[in-house]
């Protein structure tokens, strides 16, 4: 059974749907959200599910956004009166799936809330008032009646610190919220068209659950104890039915792959404070784009043994200082100090706007100690933009360069010198790529640039996986391919190889125009081409990016593209 109540200009509908016995799916269908905090580029909308399990006893399994506010709740209503709601159990208290908790207790005081410690800890913060609650441990089994016994998993940094798993041993479903999910709108209630949902599952896979891979391993480890799962209710998207162990196996490869890079770089932060938990996942973004691993580690839920051993196993560290004054504080931070090492590579961010630790005797200390800044404190006062996010993204790749920079040196020599000299007799032209999305621009210097179709014009870029300006260049982002002037090119290209620190406006002292995307055009290139890109395909240690060219124009018909002559094919 499917009902669909739309609201045509927000584009916001839900969807209701029996998905087993006794147990019913509340999608929130939102057609058109296009930025998800960390996760940029997103295209196809998404959605935010909530269940009704109802045995004896009901659980009502997380609530909505609280854009959903009025549909949300006339829909659980028309489905069950809140009265009549047992426990509300919540996978994690993210807003766009507890956004709603507020109300429902409004609406059903004497409901009993069921998380992790740490969620209940965060409800208290969220919901000021006083409700009833139980804490679930790993294991720790909740008997609904007609044989809907639910078992809890404790699966923290799933992609909060507080997240459980619930599975029902009756229809055999496992509730993950955020694990297994994907910004994906459609009125499919399941994952029939695997082909549609892959680039979205593994774009979300990349966003939240690739810096925390050990924890996604160890879910999956406690999810094979379980028992037979048939389908895995995630909380965004298309529920998992079809294709559960197609795409449980992505997880799990996926996840491998990551816990076998050879560094990693710890993320030292406080969950909820502030916004933290969104600069914290642009830093991440920037650090993995660089191919290292990320050990993210939440300052409220960790031990100091913990702590100290994965501060020692890692190449670098970054802290988000803490609440001046919390008695945490301290304490973890000192035993940080405790556990570093010499020639790790360091980089702080503050995010309170003047209530954190202070940041620069801290980054002191650290330098003491001898460990190197890989990028200047990041000191956010106001309410973070667009900007800062990408800032932190910088940020992030920069210490992820830093901690790998003898690999990629080694690789680099490692080529045969015959084939190296037979590759740098490949060559291209020269061209500054520059973008904008929303608030943020930037742009690169690269000759890897190719005509690829002529029905319809289409051209093909290599962009390196840690480049800046590759977040600039997802599928369906539009930029601008300007081509440099054989003669005349020399200071444009000088600028635009200088090492930016993050956040930098790359534009400062360059002439230039807005094309129709919004992306800067030089006033001295010799050409320039609006693209808009299409595809993406992994090319190692490149993205090449195919896209679409539907406008360009020449301004001087006279003169020639620069060429760009190699020695050697290991270097650009
Ligand atoms: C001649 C030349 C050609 C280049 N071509 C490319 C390219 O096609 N793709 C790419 O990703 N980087 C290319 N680069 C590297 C980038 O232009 C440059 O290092 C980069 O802008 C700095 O990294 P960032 O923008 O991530 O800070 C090239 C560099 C040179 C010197």
């Amino acid at each position: 059974m499917v009902a669909l109540a739309e609201n045509s200009k927000k584009r916001l509908s839900i969807q209701v749907a029996q998905i087993a016995p006794e147990t019913t799916t509340i999608r929130s269908l939102d057609w058109d959200r296009d930025r998800f905090d960390i996760e940029f580029g997103l295209q196809n909308g998404t959605t935010y599910n909530s269940f009704i399990i109802r045995g004896e006893q009901t659980a009502l399994i997380d609530t909505s956004h609280e854009k959903f506010r009025l549909n949300f709740l006339e829909t659980l209503k028309n489905q069950i009166d809140p009265a009549q709601i047992d426990y509300l159990i919540i996978s994690h208290t993210e807003p766009d799936h507890s956004g709603l908790v507020k109300d429902v207790l409004q609406l059903a005081p004497d409901i009993t809330v069921v998380g992790s410690k740490v969620a209940i800890q965060f409800l208290e913060d969220l919901v000021h008032q006083p409700f009833r609650r139980q804490v679930v441990k790993n294991g720790d089994r909740l008997n609904l009646g007609k044989n809907h016994e639910l078992e809890f998993i404790i699966a923290p940094n799933l992609h909060w610190p507080d997240t459980i798993f619930t599975y029902d041993h009756k229809t055999q479903i496992l509730y993950t919220c955020d694990a297994f999910g994907l910004h994906y709108c459609s009125d499919a209630t399941f994952d029939e068209d695997l082909e549609a949902i892959s680039p979205d599952f593994q774009f979300y896979y990349e966003c939240l659950m690739a810096p925390n891979a050990r924890s996604v391993l160890s879910a999956m480890k406690r999810m094979d104890e379980l028992g037979k799962i048939s389908m895995i209710a995630t909380g965004h998207g298309p529920l998992l039915y079809h294709n559960i162990e197609e795409l449980t196996g992505r997880y799990r490869r996926w996840s491998q792959s990551q816990t076998k890079a050879e560094t990693t770089v710890g993320v030292f932060y406080v969950s909820g404070y502030g916004s933290s938990d969104r600069l914290v996942g642009a830093i991440v973004n920037g650090i993995v784009k660089t191919g290292t691993a990320v050990e993210l580690v939440d300052l409220r839920s960790t031990d100091l043994q913990q702590l100290q051993e994965i501060v020692g196993r890692c190449s670098g560290i970054v802290v988000g200082t803490p609440p001046a004054g919390s008695t945490f504080a301290q304490t973890n931070l000192s035993a940080i100090l405790g556990a570093v090492k010499q020639k790790q590579a360091v980089g702080i961010f503050e995010t309170g706007g003047g209530d954190d630790e202070p940041i620069d005797p801290l980054l002191n200390k650290f330098q003491d100690l001898g460990l190197t800044p890989a990028f200047p404190p990041i000191r956010i006062k106001q309410e973070p933009a667009e900007n800062t996010y990408k800032l932190c993204e910088e940020a992030g790749t920069d210490i992820g360069q830093w901690v790998t920079r003898d690999k990629s040196i080694k690789a680099m020599k490692s080529l045969d010198a015959d084939l190296d000299k037979a590759l740098g007799r490949l060559s291209g032209g020269l061209y500054i790529i520059t973008a904008k999305k929303g608030e943020v621009k930037s742009a690169m210097l690269a000759s890897w640039v190719s005509q690829a179709s002529f029905k319809p014009l289409g051209v093909s870029i290599a962009v390196a996986k840690d480049r800046a300006i590759e977040s600039l260049m997802q599928v369906g982002d539009k930029f601008v391919l300007n081509v440099l002037e054989e003669g005349n090119y020399q200071s444009l290209m000088k600028h635009f190889l200088k090492r930016f620190p993050p956040g930098a406006d790359r534009f400062e002292g360059i002439r230039t125009q807005d094309a129709e995307n919004g992306a800067p055009i030089l006033a001295d290139a010799l050409a320039y081409m609006e693209c808009e890109a299409i595809a993406r395909m992994d090319c190692g240690d490149h993205w090449v990016v195919y896209s679409n060219v539907y406008a360009g124009r020449v301004s001087k018909p006279d003169a020639l593209t620069a060429v760009h002559h190699r020695k050697v094919g290991n270097h650009y």
